[in-house]
C-alpha cells in the first residue's frame, strides 16, 4: 500500500460486477482493486462466486480490505441484502460504483424479447435498484456527519453512437444511464450525494471476446486489429482507464462535479464517423 494521503481514505465502496467474466482484468475488477489501493474498504459484488472471490483475493493480496459478496443486481431482494452486508461489515457506504453490464449482439430482427428484457434488467434496472437501496444510507450519513456519498454509473459510447456492430438492446439500455444519473444528481445535490456516469469507449477487456463473430473476424487478434483501427491513437483503452476515471469521480477531488458523464474513449466520439468495415 502507498503511504501518504490516499484518495479514498476512510471510505467504503460497493463495486458491482467486481469480478471478470474471463481471465485477466475487467472494468469492475480493476476499479475495485484501484479503490482498495486508494484506501477504500470494498464490498466486491458479483453474481459469480468464483469471480467475486478472485477479486477479493487480488485485493487482499495487495494489502487491501475487501469482502466478497454474491448477488444478482437485477433482483431487488438481493440488492437490499448486499447493502445490508456492506453496513454489517463496514458501517457505511460512501461510494456506489455501478459497473455491471452485459451485451448481446443484434439489431431489432435478431434480438429476442427475452434478451431485450434481460439486458434492460441487468444494465439499467440494476442501477435503479442499487441507488434505491443505497440512497437512504447516504441520506442518513448526510444527517449524521454531512457526508452523503458518490455514485458512479458505467455507461458506454454505444449508448450515444453507432459503434460499428448492431447492439440494439445494449445501446438502448446504456442510453438510459445518463438521464438516470442526472435525475439522481439533481434530486439529491443538497444532501451531498453526487452522481456521475462514465461513458466508456472501445476497451480491451475479457467481455469483448463475445463480439468476435460480429466483427467478422477469424480470430481474436483480427478483431483486436479492427477495434484498434477505430481509435484515433490506434489502440483501445484498458480497464485501468475506466478505473482511473471512476476513482476521480468517486473521490473528493470531484466534489463539485455531479450529473456529468465523463467520456473515456480516446477521442472516438469526437470523430465525424466510425468505419464499420475497418
Ligand atoms: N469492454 C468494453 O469494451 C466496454 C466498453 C464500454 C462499456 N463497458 C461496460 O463496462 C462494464 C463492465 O465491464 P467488465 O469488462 O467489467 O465486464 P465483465 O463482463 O467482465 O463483467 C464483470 C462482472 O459482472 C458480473 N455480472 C454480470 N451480470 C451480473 C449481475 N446481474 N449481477 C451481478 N454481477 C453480474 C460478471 O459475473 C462479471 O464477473 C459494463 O457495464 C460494460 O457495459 C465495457
Amino acid at each position: 500500500m502507498r503511504q501518504g494521503r490516499l484518495r479514498l481514505e476512510d471510505k467504503v465502496a460497493i463495486v458491482t460486477g467486481a469480478g471478470s467474466i474471463g481471465p485477466g482484468w475487467g472494468n469492475g475488477k480493476a476499479t475495485a482493486a484501484l479503490f482498495a489501493r486508494e484506501g477504500a474498504k470494498v464490498l466486491a459484488v458479483d453474481r459469480s462466486p468464483e469471480a467475486a472471490e478472485e477479486a477479493r483475493a487480488a485485493i487482499v493480496a495487495e494489502g487491501g480490505v475487501c469482502v466478497a459478496h454474491v448477488a444478482d443486481v437485477s433482483i431487488a431482494a438481493q440488492v437490499e441484502r448486499l447493502v445490508a452486508v456492506c453496513l454489517e461489515n463496514f458501517g457505511r457506504v460512501d461510494v456506489l460504483h455501478n459497473n455491471v453490464g452485459i451485451a448481446v449482439v443484434g439489431g431489432p430482427l435478431e434480438t429476442s424479447e427475452e434478451d431485450w428484457d434481460r439486458l434492460m434488467a441487468v444494465n439499467i434496472k440494476s442501477m435503479f435498484l442499487t441507488c434505491r437501496a443505497v440512497i437512504p444510507v447516504m441520506l442518513d450519513q448526510f444527517q449524521r456527519d454531512g457526508r452523503g456519498g458518490a455514485i458512479v454509473n458505467v455507461g458506454a459510447i454505444a449508448g450515444i453512437r453507432w459503434t460499428g456492430v448492431p447492439l440494439l438492446a445494449y445501446a438502448a439500455s446504456k442510453g438510459a444511464v445518463d438521464p438516470l444519473t442526472k435525475q439522481i444528481a439533481l434530486q439529491y445535490a443538497k444532501q451531498r450525494i453526487r452522481c456521475n456516469a462514465i461513458t466508456a469507449g472501445f476497451l480491451e477487456t475479457p467481455m469483448i471476446t463475445m463480439l468476435r463473430d460480429a466483427y467478422g473476424a477469424d480470430d481474436y487478434e483480427e478483431m483486436m486489429r479492427k477495434r484498434n483501427r477505430h481509435i484515433p491513437r490506434g489502440q483501445m483503452g484498458t480497464p485501468w482507464d475506466v478505473a482511473n476515471a471512476a476513482l476521480f469521480l468517486a473521490s473528493d477531488d470531484a466534489d463539485f462535479i455531479s450529473g456529468q458523464s465523463l467520456v473515456v474513449d480516446g477521442g472516438v466520439t469526437s470523430q465525424s464517423w466510425i468505419d464499420s468495415n475497418a
